[in-house]
């Protein structure tokens, strides 16, 4: 017999873009809903580089939220990124990892990081006092094609930084080939990477379809089946080095639609039903927990959740719309739904 409701430990988001203002305030409840915790990602305009700024971004956080959801804070990596004030913040709490954005990369990545080799005094500071590093991980050579950005960072940069920082904890965020997912695999335990939903059920396919489609436009972009089904394989094979990071990154609908639309997709409301229906169809939904709940906590040293949650097989139809957003699988049915 089918399973018909699957209870599991309450899961984190491993990366989310919460943004600031009024779209925090619309889209933190609906993580909220569906994860205890979050990562969030510092790039904001001004990009969240200091504990200063970490931390009313973080109070900002708590109250759009409300109870029940800890953020985790991320700083902004620059060129300048001092040693003492990373560790500074990280040993105050202030956050618990530092996100790397090569500078032009993607949204808000303009302060980001114009070559590793500035960064490698922090990055030896973070390895000393067990800090992770956050990477987005593609290469922004212009003469390198936008599919093949994120397989040639793996072997321009990814590489040699985890060979010169052997005992460094780094989480390559949001992969989408064949080559991040043996490379994390082929890895030693200090490196492993998130998944998002969009890159387990979307292929490039999805950006053309009958027209140009920019609601399944996201940084890294969607890349072919071959490296889809990489991706499938190894957030549901049981590893603990892979782990969900939904990588939801709202953006108005005006500035989705647009001549030059914004990266970035809206999928925080139905997540963990995305994710749950990718792992039934692998036959995994035995290890779903442990993607969504467990490995991600051992990875950043932290408790997993005490609560649980409880999926149930109910067809849910993702409305076209979500206050003015529009949400991943809009208009498609779930099989899975979150009990409220
Ligand atoms: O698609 C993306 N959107 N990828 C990123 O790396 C950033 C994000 C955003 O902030 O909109
Ligand atoms: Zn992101």
């Amino acid at each position: 017999m089918a399973i018909e409701t699957l209870t599991i430990r309450r899961p984190d988001d491993w990366h989310v873009h919460l943004r600031d203002g009024e779209m925090l305030r619309w889209v933190a409840p609906y993580t909220a809903r569906q994860f205890a915790r979050a990562i969030v990602m510092p790039n904001l305009t001004p990009p969240v580089t200091s504990s200063a700024l970490v931390s009313s971004y973080r109070e900002r956080i708590v109250e759009a939220a409300g109870p029940g959801f800890t953020p985790l804070m991320t700083c902004y990596l620059t060129d300048e990124a001092e040693p003492d004030e990373l560790a500074h913040g990280f040993e105050e709490g202030i956050w618990v990892a530092a996100k790397l954005y090569p500078a032009g990369a993607t949204t808000n990545s303009a302060s980001g990081v114009t070559d590793v080799a500035n960064i490698y005094p922090a990055l030896e500071r973070m390895q000393r006092i067990g800090m992770v590093l956050c990477v987005h991980g593609e290469v922004t050579d212009p003469a390198v094609d936008v599919f093949d950005r994120e397989a040639v960072f793996i072997d321009r940069v990814l590489s040699p930084l985890t060979r010169d920082f052997p005992e460094l904890r780094v989480v390559l965020e949001h992969i989408t080939t064949r080559d991040a997912a043996e490379f994390v695999r082929d890895s030693g335990p200090n490196l492993a990477a998130t998944v998002t939903p969009q890159h387990l059920v979307i292929n490039r396919n999805a950006l053309f379809a009958g027209g140009l489609r920019p609601h399944a436009y996201c940084l890294p972009v969607a890349k072919r089946e071959e490296h889809r089904l990489a991706v499938r394989a190894a957030a549901t094979s049981g590893s603990p080095k892979f782990f969900l990071g939904t990588d939801s990154a709202p953006h108005e609908r005006h500035s989705k639609e647009s001549a030059c639309g914004c990266a970035g997709i809206f999928n925080a409301p139905y997540a963990l039903e995305v994710y749950a229906q990718v792992f039934e169809e692998h036959g995994a939904l035995d290890r779903f927990e442990a993607f969504a709940s467990l490995n991600g906590p051992a990875f950043y040293r932290l408790p997993p959740n005490e609560a649980t949650v409880t999926l149930e097989r109910r067809d849910v139809t993702v409305p076209e719309e979500v206050g003015g957003l529009v949400p991943f699988r809009a208009g498609e049915t779930l099989r899975w739904s979150l009990r409220a």
